[in-house]
């Protein structure tokens, strides 16, 4: 896989993509990053890449020649090409990154990732140039930089060969729709605090069903919201349909009381 980034700040690159899992998948080939600077493509002695918005409202606006400019060299397209992989802008605007978009990503041979920055990107950009918009979360970031550094990992991990260990990926959190169970390594008793006892059992069959229920519960009590989607079993819904019983309705999407009880903010 091929991966262009777009940016103003290409130092704010030098450091993220040098090291563990990414910097083992450039090593072996597995993807090529290329770090592009907007500003090699604005024109003029100023090399002036934002102005101000017509129409007032405030706030300085991507200029949108440098950005076509820029897109057309990297992927060798004439003006008004339709671009021959994914072009995407990172943007509060866009859609919402998820496990699934990650990995619909991941298929792809090459894609172009545009960030953003300032108060916004001159809109015929939008309208003529990318392909699709993204964003990562409900709450706004400087610019896209940061976003197009944790999209490019979530995509990395998923291409075939990035993790040692090829199963990995199917028990994250999130992958199989819910969220993962707890996990505990040695010591078993530590300062005084042992572990589940079942784990200690060698009995597989078992643990594997407790990984699944303690999977479950956390996905309950955490982000019942998930539990719409996610793919369960019979075996599956009726834990479920005891937990219900036990715990009552969790609050859709605010932490249930038991895993988050004096933590964070927002818990009344
Ligand atoms: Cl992609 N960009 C910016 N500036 N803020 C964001 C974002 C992107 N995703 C969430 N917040």
């Amino acid at each position: 896989m091929h991966i262009d980034i777009l940016t103003l700040f290409p130092g704010m690159f030098v450091g993220p993509f040098d090291d563990s899992i990414i910097h083992r998948a450039r090593e072996a080939g597995l993807v090529s990053i290329a770090i592009h600077d907007i500003r090699d493509w604005a024109p003029g002695k100023h090399r002036q890449c934002d102005d101000i918005p017509y129409g007032g409202g405030g706030g300085m606006i991507m200029k949108p020649e440098p950005i076509f400019h820029a897109v057309e060299a990297v992927l060798d397209m004439a003006p008004g090409d339709p671009p021959p992989c994914p072009v995407i802008l990172l943007t509060p605007q866009g859609r919402l990154f998820t496990q699934d978009v990650a990995h619909e990503l991941a298929r792809q041979e090459r894609i172009v990732l545009v960030c953003g920055r300032y108060e916004g990107v001159d809109e015929r950009v939008r309208e003529h140039l990318v392909t699709d918009e993204i964003s990562i979360g409900d709450y706004v970031l400087s610019g896209g930089e940061l976003a197009a550094m944790i999209v490019t990992d979530a995509v990395i991990r998923l291409l075939p060969g990035a993790l040692g260990d090829p199963g990995a990926p199917l028990a994250d959190s999130h992958a199989q729709g819910l969220l993962e169970y707890p996990h505990y390594t040695r010591p078993a008793v530590y300062r005084g605090w042992g572990i589940p006892e079942i784990l200690l059992s060698g009995h597989h069959a078992k643990q594997a069903r407790w990984r699944r229920e303690m999977s479950l519960r956390r996905t309950y009590r955490r982000r019942p919201d998930l539990l719409k989607h996610a793919p369960l079993t019979e075996a599956d819904r009726a834990f479920l349909d005891r937990l219900r019983e036990q715990e009552g309705a969790p609050n859709e999407g605010s932490p249930g009381q038991d895993e988050w009880e004096g933590r964070g903010t927002s818990t009344p």
